[in-house]
């Protein structure tokens, strides 16, 4: 992937195949990547059938951050079909490229999932919301200023985050709330002004993540299905200074919750 003569789109066929040869399974109808508090619905969508080293496919790397998992996983669903589960994200601020950061997408696009469920531990803009509180995604603000795609590719980005799948979630959980996630750099969360300036351009979330990644799903022709958990209210809206600890431990106490949530929204898909 560090290579830019190569295609990242041969490096993901390959990664796919590596993944049905590893699972014995040739499809992947859907495609999860389980962000911070929500790795547990790994285990409750349905049986594992195999799980996999991240770094026993090409184009993965190990987790860099104490929190997140490093595995890929098959699961049969109830009613017969697989998920991918990636338990293996590449931050945009590991600095590794964007390729890498959008690969399992691509991975999952190739291994032949239609839909990519995106799910995150972000800050929350709105007061209303509670640290423990999961929030639809309705769309984004990409302040990476970067893209996963190369070249001359201009898509359209309308109803990234489909209507058909939110209205699924709402029907599982009519109390689901949404807003606009602003995918930040990081690692730094963000200063109370930049806060303030993404309340003001319109977004409710704040993360470090899943922007640049629904985009790549997006070229993929896959439908997103966009979830945060919000850990925390975002820095100035928060009365107390944020800790990338207190951010887990928010993830761990929501997890059963949230995990729960999303397995019954698999289920329903
Ligand atoms: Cl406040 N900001 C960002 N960028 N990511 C987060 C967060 C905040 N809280 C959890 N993840």
């Amino acid at each position: 992937l560090d290579q830019p003569d190569l295609s990242p789109f041969d490096i993901a066929r390959e990664a796919a195949g590596q993944i049905a040869e590893k699972t014995g399974i040739d499809k992947h109808d859907i495609a999860l990547t389980l962000g911070s508090g929500w790795a547990k619905a790994a285990d409750l969508i349905g049986e594992t059938v195999a799980t996999i080293p991240a770094t026993e496919i090409v184009g993965f790397s190990a987790p860099a951050v104490v929190g997140h998992v490093g595995s890929l996983r098959s699961v049969r669903l109830p009613g017969g079909k697989h998920a991918l589960v990636i338990g293996a994200r590449t931050h945009y601020y590991e600095n590794h490229g964007v390729r890498r950061v959008v690969h399992s997408v691509r991975t999952a696009a190739a291994a032949g999932a239609s839909i990519m469920i995106l799910t995150n531990g972000a800050g929350g803009i709105r007061e209303t919301w509670s640290p423990g509180q999961p929030v639809l995604i309705s769309d984004h603000i990409n302040l990476t200023a970067n893209s996963p795609l190369e070249g001359a590719t201009f898509i359209d980005l309308t109803d990234l985050y489909s209507k058909r799948l939110r209205g699924i979630a709402r029907e599982v959980d009519a109390s689901l709330d949404e807003g606009v996630y602003v995918q930040f750099r990081g690692p730094h969360y963000e200063t109370p002004a930049e806060v303030q300036m993404a309340k003001t351009i319109g977004g409710h979330i704040v993360g470090m993540s899943t922007a640049l990644e629904a985009i790549a799903a997006r070229e993929a022709g896959m439908e997103v299905l966009g979830m945060s958990l919000i850990t925390n209210l975002a820095a100035g809206i928060s009365p107390t200074p944020l800790s990338h600890v207190e951010v887990i431990d928010a993830g761990r106490s929501a997890e059963p919750v949230i995990s729960a949530l999303l397995a019954r929204i698999v289920a329903a898909l």
